[in-house]
């Protein structure tokens, strides 16, 4: 049942793709509070890296983002959303606590990253995957924006987990387990879609190297730059 309603909320949310100016004014006042240890946990992994410039795929309201600005002192940071409602708020809070001309947010689709080739030491992405109309091409744009040495970090949340699993995350994240399990149900991909479905599909045809590491109810896929698509 979890998976045919999964598969009915990613279907709409591919075909919707951006976030309409309603949902994301909504999403802004209780999605991100809700979201705030997911951002954290983000943050956690990323410490101790040294990164030079840093992209946000489906960057929404800019909050995570922020806080990536504010502990890693990246030279260049951007964030970019296909849904004009969301950088706007995403410009909104960057100069509400001074940080607007440190960001470049850009209105634009990720299946198009007007960014130059291999100039991104670290692309970040929270909760968009599932929104992606066409992972293949994505991908294909990840791994050419990507510096030499970069990788991209893409998490989603995964329903299809133990209850075991389930309790600790509840437990990591301070978050209610049915509301998790809610919420990885209709926002997020299951493990057997990396496994077996359509994203494994997508990473196999553009030959990126990646890993999957399955986090209990988050789910991170680690992209770095192939031998191959760095020299062509
Ligand atoms: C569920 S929200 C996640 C926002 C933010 N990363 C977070 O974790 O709070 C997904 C975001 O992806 C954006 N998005 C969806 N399809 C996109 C695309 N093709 N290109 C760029 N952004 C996209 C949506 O507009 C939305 O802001």
């Amino acid at each position: 049942m979890l998976d045919l309603i999964n598969r009915l909320f990613v279907r709409a949310q591919r075909r919707i793709q951006g976030i309409p100016r309603v949902s994301a004014n909504l999403y802004e006042k209780l999605g991100t509070k809700y979201l705030e240890p997911t951002y954290n946990y983000v943050l956690e992994n990323l410490m101790g890296k040294t990164i030079d410039t840093v992209l946000e795929i489906g960057c929404g309201t800019g909050k995570l983002l922020l806080k990536i600005l504010d502990v890693m002192y990246p030279r260049a940071i951007v964030g970019l959303d296909i849904s004009r409602a969301m950088i706007e708020i995403a410009k909104k809070n960057s100069r509400k606590i001074g940080k607007y001309p440190m960001v470049d947010l850009i209105l634009a689709d990720a299946h198009k990253i007007p960014i130059r080739p291999r100039s991104i030491d670290l692309i970040i992405s929270t909760g968009t995957l599932h929104h992606i109309r066409d992972p293949e091409t994505l991908f294909r744009e990840v791994a050419e924006v990507l510096s030499r040495d970069g990788e991209a970090l893409i998490y989603e949340f995964s329903h299809d987990i133990s209850k075991e699993e389930l309790k600790q995350s509840s437990k990591r994240l301070r978050r209610p387990s049915t509301l998790l399990k809610l919420t990885a149900t209709l926002h997020g991909l299951p493990r057997k879609e990396y496994e077996e479905g359509y994203i494994k599909e997508a990473l196999t045809k553009v030959g990126v190297v990646y890993d999957v590491y399955y986090e209990g109810i988050t789910t991170l896929l680690k992209i770095k730059t192939s031998p191959e698509t760095n020299n062509s």
